[in-house]
């Protein structure tokens, strides 16, 4: 029988997350005073990016480069090959990909979006078209740098905040075929399938989607590409919420997955808890179209713009990944939290996906217009409140049209990243508290706006301010009903 903690029934009937880890490294935290938050969001630009980790408690923010390594990956890097070309680093990177991801040719890239830099260099032309089921910002962000388009083709279910809908994340394979038949497959240069779909609440695809989402590729000949960033969670998912598949292991359920697409790229950084990343295929004509773009973007092709020791880490991070009770972790923690803010009344993405909690601002902040950034605002507030970083995930996210003008997010969230095996089960217990202090206060949220605005991928860097003096007001209420608590 397979380990992970759903397996592990309480004498008291709860429903507990119990970790199957035991920590032998650790980093000390500090909880800054609510006064010194205030200014740090001041010195932030009112953006959560821009926060030093000094002022930060809990780092909600992501999962990218931020999940625990094992005492097995920390080992492996103190063996790594340093060598510029031909590394033994490489060599065991390669063979953890086809072993794991069962793709033969791997070119190795500094970090997902490196990948997506190479492939939408190698495919994308001005008027290409991108079907997919939903954008991650910087595979949208390469793709119109490169003069392409996206079309997001979800069903319905996906944009409704509550459901039961196990599989979000699939495409709409009519609206796919509709899109190939307006646009012609001759302008579509590759589907993109994004497992655990991030922006809309990381919300996974079935298997039975994805198979449909092959033929169509077959019949139109059009290439498939995954983004496996999140294929781990995706998988697991699979194995809980599909049938066919609930007595598969996370083996099996990786490669039948991997099989379907023809080009598999991934952030290292979130898929084997490491940093770094890949783009591998099993065609050698892909491969040998990408190929050039490596040492000419990111380094030669043995180690891709990482170091030796990553390679190493993300070699073991990937055989790792096939662990259940290692992949478990992450999602049932943020089940448990999910569940915990539905109790309490706190809008909240359901079902409970991957990645982190995925609060609705939108209904949270619904006294705060979308062009006062909601999810921006509910962001920073909870960070005043808690100290707990989370990443906002609506508008201010989104990247302007190509007029300039403002489009506004299908959601409004605000991602409580949770990444695997770094939160005890108490610290979460302090964000469900802080959430529903937030909750009951919602009120005196106000809303922001830009002082600063990038050009390109305006959430990293931009600089925002709120619109009167709500975050004082926040404060006071805080300290009148905290004291002088942190
Ligand atoms: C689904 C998905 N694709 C691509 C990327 C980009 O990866 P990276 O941050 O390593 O560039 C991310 C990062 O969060 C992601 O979640």
């Amino acid at each position: 029988m397979s380990e992970n903690s759903s397996k592990i029934k309480f004498y008291s009937g709860e429903s507990i997350p119990l970790e199957l880890h035991k920590v032998r490294v650790v980093q000390k935290l500090h909880l800054v005073p609510i006064e010194r938050r205030l200014e740090a969001l001041y010195e932030a630009g009112f953006n959560t990016f821009r926060l030093d980790t000094k002022d930060v408690f809990l780092d909600m923010l992501t999962d990218s480069g931020t999940n625990a390594l094992s005492d097995r990956q920390m080992g492996a890097m103190m063996i790594a090959d340093d060598a510029y070309a031909g590394s033994q680093s490489f060599v065991r990177y390669q063979k953890a990909v086809e072993e794991v991801l069962g793709k033969k040719y791997l070119l190795p890239v500094h970090q997902g979006r490196a990948a997506e830099n190479i492939i939408s260099n190698a495919y994308i032309r001005k008027g290409s078209i991108v079907p997919m089921n939903y954008h991650f910002t910087t595979a949208m962000a390469h793709i119109t740098q490169y003069g392409g388009k996206i079309e997001e083709l979800l069903y319905d279910e996906a944009y409704v905040i509550n459901s039961k809908h196990p599989f979000k994340g699939n495409m709409n394979l009519e609206k796919l075929e509709k899109c190939i038949n307006k646009h012609g497959a001759a302008n579509i240069p590759y589907i993109r399938m994004e497992a655990s779909t991030n922006l809309i609440g990381g919300q996974p695809f079935s298997m039975e989607n994805f198979r449909g989402v092959r033929a169509i590729a077959d019949k139109y000949k059009i290439r498939l590409v995954l983004d496996a960033s999140l294929l781990g969670e995706n998988a697991w998912l699979i194995k809980q919420r599909e049938e066919e598949f609930k007595n598969s292991s996370m083996a099996e359920i990786i490669l039948a997955m991997t099989d379907l697409a023809d080009l598999v790229y991934f952030s290292a950084r979130k898929l084997s808890s490491s940093r770094g990343g890949g783009i591998c295929t099993d065609d050698y004509a892909i491969m040998k179209e990408l190929e050039p773009l490596v040492p000419l973007f990111e380094g030669f092709l043995t180690y891709g713009g990482m170091s030796v020791r990553e390679i190493e880490a993300i070699a073991i991070g990937l055989y790792e990944t096939l662990d259940e009770g290692m992949i478990c972790q992450s999602p049932q923690f943020i089940e448990y939290l999910v569940n915990a803010f539905e109790k309490k009344g706190i809008p909240v993405v359901t079902p409970p996906g991957v990645l982190g909690a995925h609060v609705n601002a939108m209904e949270i902040c619904s006294h705060i217009p979308q062009k006062e950034y909601p999810a921006g605002a509910l962001a920073v507030a909870f960070f005043l409140i808690s100290g707990v970083r989370g990443m906002e995930r609506g508008s201010v996210s989104n990247q302007r049209d190509e007029y300039g003008n403002e489009t506004y997010a299908d959601m409004e969230l605000l991602r409580l990243a949770v990444p695997r095996r770094v939160f005890t089960l108490s610290q979460i217990k302090y964000v469900e508290d802080r959430m529903t202090w937030l909750y009951e206060n919602r009120n005196l949220i106000g809303g922001l706006k830009f002082v600063y605005e990038p050009p390109v991928l305006r959430f990293f860097m931009g600089g925002l301010e709120p619109i009167d003096d709500w975050p004082q007001r926040l404060m006071a209420k805080f300290r009148e009903d905290f004291g002088d608590s942190l």
